[in-house]
C-alpha cells in the first residue's frame, strides 16, 4: 500500500500535468495545493523521488518534474479502486411477505399509459397486476433507501377521466426471475413493495400469501 499522503501528492502533480511531461513546480506550489507547509511538501517530493514515482531535473531557477511510469501506476491503482466502487452494479435485497390487495394492481396495469412505458423503459410487457410484498421491521429502512435511489421514471399521464400518478421503477429479480420493483412516486411511508413481471409470479414461483420472498433490486451506476 502506498502511503495516502504520497498518493495525494502524486494526484496533485498529475492534475498539474506531470503525467504528460516535465512541469515546473516548486515545493511552495505543491505546499499550497496540499495545504501543508513548504517543508512537508519538500519532504514529499524527496520521498516520491526516492520511491521512483517522480523524476526531477534541475531547471534554470526552479525544478522540473514528471511522474514516472511507477508514479502513474500508483494513480491507476487508485483509479481502479474507484472504478470498482462506482461502476459496479450494486443490489439492494429487500425481504417481504406476499400479500393480497384489493385487486387495484390489475386496474393500474391495465392502463395503456403505464403499460406502454413499462414496455419501453423496462423491456417487458407486465402481467396485469402487481405482486404485493409487505415489508417489516429493519427491512423498512431499505425501502427508504430505495426511495432515495435514482429510478427508472414512469411518468404520470391522463386519460379522459383522471390522472395517473408517476411511478418509480427499478430492475430487479425474484428467485432469478426478471421483474421490476415499483413504488408510486407520491407515497412516502409505505410498507408495501410492489413487483411487476412478465410472468404471473404466483404460478411461476409457486407463491402464496404469507410466503417470504427476497427481491434483488439492481441499483444502476449513476
Ligand atoms: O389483488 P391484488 O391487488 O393483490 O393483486 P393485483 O395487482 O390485482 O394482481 C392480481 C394477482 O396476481 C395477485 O394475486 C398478485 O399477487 C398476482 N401477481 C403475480 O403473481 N405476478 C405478477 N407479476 C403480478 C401479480
Amino acid at each position: 500500500m502506498v502511503d495516502s499522503e504520497l498518493v495525494h501528492a502524486l494526484k496533485e502533480l498529475a492534475l498539474m500535468g506531470a503525467t504528460h511531461g516535465f512541469i515546473d513546480v516548486s515545493s511552495g506550489d505543491l505546499a499550497t495545493r496540499l495545504s501543508t507547509s513548504q517543508q512537508t511538501a519538500s519532504r514529499r517530493l524527496l520521498e516520491m523521488e526516492r520511491f521512483g514515482y517522480v523524476r526531477r531535473e534541475k531547471g534554470v531557477r526552479r525544478q522540473l518534474l514528471r511522474l514516472t511510469d511507477e508514479g502513474v501506476g500508483v494513480l491507476l491503482d487508485e483509479y481502479g479502486a474507484y472504478k470498482r466502487i462506482f461502476d459496479q452494479k450494486q443490489e439492494l435485497r429487500i425481504k417481504g411477505k406476499v400479500t393480497s390487495g384489493l385487486g387495484e394492481g390489475r386496474y393500474y396495469l391495465d392502463q395503456k399509459g403505464y403499460v406502454e412505458q413499462f414496455v419501453a423503459k423496462l423491456g417487458f410487457k407486465p402481467y396485469p397486476g402487481t405482486l404485493n410484498l409487505e415489508v417489516r421491521g429493519a427491512e423498512l429502512n431499505k425501502l427508504r433507501i430505495l426511495k432515495a435511489t435514482p429510478a427508472i421514471a414512469i411518468d404520470s399521464f391522463q386519460d379522459r377521466e383522471r390522472t395517473f400518478g408517476a411511478v418509480d421503477a427499478w430492475r430487479a429479480t425474484v428467485k432469478a426471475v426478471e421483474c421490476a420493483a415499483i413504488l408510486p412516486k407520491r407515497t412516502h411511508h409505505t410498507r408495501t413493495l410492489e413487483v411487476i413481471a412478465k410472468d404471473y409470479l404466483r404460478e411461476r414461483l409457486a407463491l402464496k400469501d404469507g410466503d417470504e420472498v427476497e427481491v434483488f433490486v439492481l441499483l444502476e451506476a449513476p
